[in-house]
């Protein structure tokens, strides 16, 4: 991997209208499954969406937002989240190519875990963080931009009973050729973030 490669990374939420090959995809995932994971556990799944499952999925994101604003919200104190997930579910439109990420050990977030459950839990959902950032960088070698998406939380009901998956609802990687440079988010400093205790 380039050096800069992470500083250069960048959340891209604008896409051109230009395909992206069925081998970049492949090699993008499995630079993902190169990554990490807690007792090599491997606990991801990725769903390639195109055409009209991609519609399909978005207008069901689409149907959970709505619901979780004006019917029988699942996540009422995350309403103020609402207008962003709006914006994520424009951009996922765009975007040419959608990711959907599935931790195949994990259950779904409105059931219960006693505590072991909950390590492990936190164990697989870190190793799939490895794995998306590892999926980002490799896009970002290839000059393609990303975009790492939570959002899809808002319809989990939804979009799970529309995958027939077993396991939980990550989230997605939109990925397409970007059609703008951001400029670097702000980050916290390094004295706000470090400290050595060497005594
Ligand atoms: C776990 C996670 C979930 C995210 N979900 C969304 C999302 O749903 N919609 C969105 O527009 N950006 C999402 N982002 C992107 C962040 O907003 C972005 O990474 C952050 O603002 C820093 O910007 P940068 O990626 O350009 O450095 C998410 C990032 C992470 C790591």
């Amino acid at each position: 991997m380039k050096q800069n490669t992470i500083y250069t990374r960048r959340s891209i939420r604008k896409f051109q209208d230009k395909p992206v090959s069925r081998e970049i995809i492949e090699a993008v995932i499995q630079a993902g499954s190169a990554a990490p994971s807690a007792k090599n556990r491997q606990p991801w799944k990725c769903i390639v969406l195109g055409n009209h499952s991609k519609e399909e999925f978005l207008s069901l994101m689409e149907k959970g937002i709505y619901r979780e604003e004006n019917e029988c919200a699942m996540l009422p104190k995350s309403r103020s989240g609402l207008p962003d997930a709006k914006n994520t579910l424009r951009i996922m439109r765009e975007a040419p190519v959608l990711i959907v990420i599935i931790n195949t050990n994990g259950k779904s977030p409105f059931t219960a875990l006693d505590t072991d459950e909950r390590f492990t839990e936190i164990c697989d959902t870190l190793s799939i963080g490895a794995f998306i950032e590892n999926m980002l960088l490799q896009a970002q070698e290839f000059g393609l931009g990303t975009l790492w998406i939570a959002n899809t939380c808002f319809a989990y009901e939804e979009l799970t009973a529309y995958l027939a998956m077993q396991g939980q609802l990550i989230g997605a990687v939109a990925l397409g050729y970007a059609d703008e440079c951001p400029e670097r988010r702000p980050r916290k400093e390094l004295g706000d973030i470090m400290e050595f205790m060497l005594q």
